[in-house]
Formats: structure tokens, sequence, C-alpha cells
């Protein structure tokens, strides 16, 4: 299959590699030519484990191309994807469109033959809809399909879940469409992945229903874990002792300081506003957001009362900055307000991540930065875990306790056990567990 890619975010850039590992012909088309260079050059601009040698290894077996023109690509593909960015829309929350119009438009005018379009960036429902309608406006004679084919991939595990995923779903009632994503995905068939087809609405409903439901997953945990600490439970047990209900399920049931991300918060806040455009209020997916919200203002506040003082004047020391491990992408990252709290309270703040820092200073550029953990925590007056870094769960803790100059430790990922702590002789605090 020839496959043209618009668009290399996370999802155009790992799809369009593994898609070429599959032994499709990719090309991934991208206007920031900047970022076409680098992928020329064999530099891969976002942090995602993996990713490096897989685009490399299909590079050079010839099977994966990058370009600024999606002339020559469009033109030979059986399918085009759409993977480019569908930002939350400044002022309103509604997702940004214009990006996937654009690259509609110009798609329809480079077509030929019989062409899958087909959208991969996360749309609201009725995108495809339109995409089609401004194919067929620029380009009456145009032979092709649109379809939906959301993808579910984690930042950080993006290459695994690709390969591996739950399920793969389709939305198109074409059946030449259904037959040429089949074909695409057919590799996957060997991993047992279930190919759903379905329609094309149904299709773009489902994406924001899975990431709707995670989140509030999670948000439900972190109340419970709330309710655990006043209580004296272990919401890690509680966690563990729910989900094992095969009903609930064990995963996406860690408390921490909230969900962020490039995808959560901006696919609810979207969720929230095409459904209010349809009269329908969803109450459950408002409260997550508010919840949300709130909690990772709140954090700041656990950190102070932690201390058992003012932190005016203080140094806290903060480990992990990216929302989450083995990514360098700091959007919607819980340390920013949990920082920006801390800094509003008088505190001067140090913080370490083992690859986020680069991004991180453009978002919080009026902090220190160590490039070590331990330096981090030189002489700080409290430390905060954000991330849970494999290597922060490696800390040698007494080492750490000695660099302190006053042994708090606020642990926001679980990441350490309360007992060893105690042993440590360090004041810690964390999420839902009993001190
Ligand atoms: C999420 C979804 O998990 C993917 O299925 C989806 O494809 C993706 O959004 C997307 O729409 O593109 P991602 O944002 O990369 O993926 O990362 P997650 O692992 O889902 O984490 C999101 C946030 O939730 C992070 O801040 C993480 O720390 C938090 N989280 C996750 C928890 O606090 N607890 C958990 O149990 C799980």
């Amino acid at each position: 299959m020839h496959i043209a890619m618009i668009g290399t975010g996370y999802v155009g850039l790992v799809s369009g590699a593994c898609f070429a590992d599959f032994g499709h012909q990719v090309t991934c088309v991208d206007k920031d030519e900047g970022k076409i260079a680098a992928l020329l050059r064999g530099e891969i601009p976002i942090f995602e484990p993996g990713l490096d040698v897989l685009v490399a290894t299909n590079v050079k077996a010839g099977r994966l191309k990058f370009t600024t023109d999606l002339t020559a690509p469009v033109a030979e593909a059986d399918a085009v994807f759409i993977a480019v960015g569908t930002p939350s829309r400044r002022g309103d929350g509604h997702a940004d469109l214009s990006y996937v119009y654009a690259a509609a438009r110009e798609i329809a005018a480079v077509v030929q033959g019989f062409t899958v379009v087909i959208t991969k960036s996360t749309v609201p429902v009725g995108t495809g809809d339109e995409v089609e309608r401004l194919i067929r406006e620029a380009n009456p004679s145009a032979d092709v399909a649109v379809a939906s084919n959301p993808e579910f991939l984690r930042e950080g595990a993006a290459i695994r879940d690709f390969k591996f995923p739950d399920r793969i779903v389709v939305g198109t009632m074409d059946e030449r469409a259904r037959k040429v994503l089949g074909d695409i995905y057919r590799p996957l068939s060997l991993n047992q992945a279930p190919l759903m087809f379905t329609g094309r609405r149904t299709a773009e409903m489902i994406k924001y229903a899975a990431n709707a439901f995670l989140a509030t997953k999670i948000t439900f945990i972190n109340e419970i874990a709330d309710l655990s600490e006043k209580v004296g439970a272990n919401v890690q047990e509680v966690a563990r002792g729910i989900g094992l209900d095969n009903r609930i399920g064990t995963k996406f049931l860690h408390a921490g300081p909230g969900f962020g991300g490039s995808c959560f918060p901006k696919d609810t806040k979207a969720l929230v506003k095409i459904a209010l455009d349809h009269d329908v209020h969803l109450r459950i997916v408002e409260a997550v957001l508010a919840v949300n919200d709130n909690r990772k203002r709140a954090m700041a506040r656990k950190v102070s009362s932690a201390y058992g003082g003012s932190l005016r004047g203080k140094t806290v020391a903060v480990l992990g900055l990216t929302f989450k491990p083995d990514t360098d992408d700091m959007r919607d990252a819980p340390s920013i307000p949990l920082v920006t709290g801390l800094l509003d309270m008088g505190a001067k703040v140090r913080a370490h991540d083992p690859v986020g820092m680069e991004m991180a200073r453009r978002e919080l550029p009026d902090i220190e930065y160590s490039d070590d953990p331990y330096l981090c925590a030189r002489g700080a007056d409290a430390l905060v875990v954000v991330t849970e870094w494999a290597q922060y769960r490696a800390l040698d803790l007494e080492r750490l306790k000695n660099e302190l100059a006053h042994p708090v430790v606020v642990d926001l990922r679980n990441v350490y056990r309360p007992e060893d702590m105690a042993a440590h002789g360090f004041i810690y605090d964390s999420i839902g567990r009993p001190p």
C-alpha cells in the first residue's frame, strides 16, 4: 500500500513509522520545513522511546520518506491519513479544525485515482462529513472515500500501543475503503487485534468517549484518594481491590496530582463543548474537568501543609516536570500549576527532569534547573515528586535525606513505600495513603 501521512506530530510520525514497518510505502508530509529537514537528517523532533531506531530502519529500507510537498505522495497514495494538530481553540475550548480542513482542501487539489482519506487526528463528531464535503466541493470528480480511524496510543509507549492495540476502530460505510484499511492493518491481525468497523460518526465518538472515560476513571480514584487520606485507608489497595473486578479493571486507577498531557484535558473540554452545541449536558465529564483543575492547583497547598508552615523564602525541589514519564511533553503538565502555586506562596523552586527541562524552560522560566536529582535536592526545605520517572524510584534514600535541609518529601505519584520513608526518617506525605 502507498500511504501519505499528513502531519508529523506524535500520532503522524509514530503511525507513519509503524505503517512503514508493516511493509507499506509511507511518505510523511509536514509544512514545517525545519521539522522535515531534521527528519531527513535522521533527527527525531519528539522524545519517544524506540522511535529513532524505527524511523532509521525504515528510511534505510526505502519504505519511509519525508517531504514538505504533498503533491506526489497524495497522488500516488491508496490512503491519505490526516494527522495534523487539533488544539483547543482560544477562548471557547472547541477543537480548532483549521489544520484538518486546510489539509482536506490541499488533498482534494492533487488526489488521483481511488483514494481513502482518513482522519486520524482526534476530531469532533461530524468532521469526517465536513472533510468529505470540502473535498467534493474543491474537486467534484475526485474518487475518494472519507473514513475515521482514531488513534489510541499513549505517549511514552506509542510504538508498543500502535503495534499491539486492544482494538482498531475504522469508521466508514464504504466497502472499498474498508478493504483498503483492512489491508493496511492486516499485519496486526497476527497480534489478534480486533478490527472494528463502524459508521464514521460512531468512530469519531468512540475516540472522545474513550478519553473521557479514562479521564473519569483517574479523577474518580483521585477523589477516593482524598477520602482515603481522611479515613486512614490506602488508595493503592482500594484501586487493586476494585480493579480486580473485571467489570472495573486495574488500569488507569493510579491516583496522582491530576491528569495532564496533550489529550485528556483538551479532549474532555472539546467533548463538553460538542455536547452543549447539541443541548446535552455531559455533567460527569464537566465535573471531571472541574475536579481535575482544582486538584492540580491544590497540590502546592499539599506541599506547604507537609512542610508544616509558610514556604515563603524556602526552597522546594521538584523532581519530574513532564506530564508523564518517557516523554518530553509539558502540555498541561500538573507540574505547571504546582510550580506556579509554590512561586505564588513565595517559595523558590529548583527542578529536575530527565528529558523535559528544555521544554519546561519555556513554560516555567522563573525557576532554577538542576541536571541531577541529588543536586536538585541539595539544601532544599522540601522535595516533591511530580512525575514517576523510573530513575526516581531508584534514588538512594539515605543520600537524598542527607542532601535535604529538611527531610520533607511529598510524593504525588506514590513512588516510595511509606515504611521505607519512615525508616529513613523522612517526613513523608503521598497520595491517598496513611503516612
Ligand atoms: C491518552 C490515552 O491514554 C491514549 O489512549 C490516547 O490515544 C491519547 O491520550 C490521545 O488521545 O492521543 P497520553 O495522554 O499519551 O494518552 O497519556 P496517558 O498515559 O493516558 O496519561 C494521561 C495523564 O493521565 C497523565 O498526566 C498521567 O499521569 C495521568 N494518569 C494516567 C494518572 O494520573 N493515573 C493513571 O492511572 C493513568
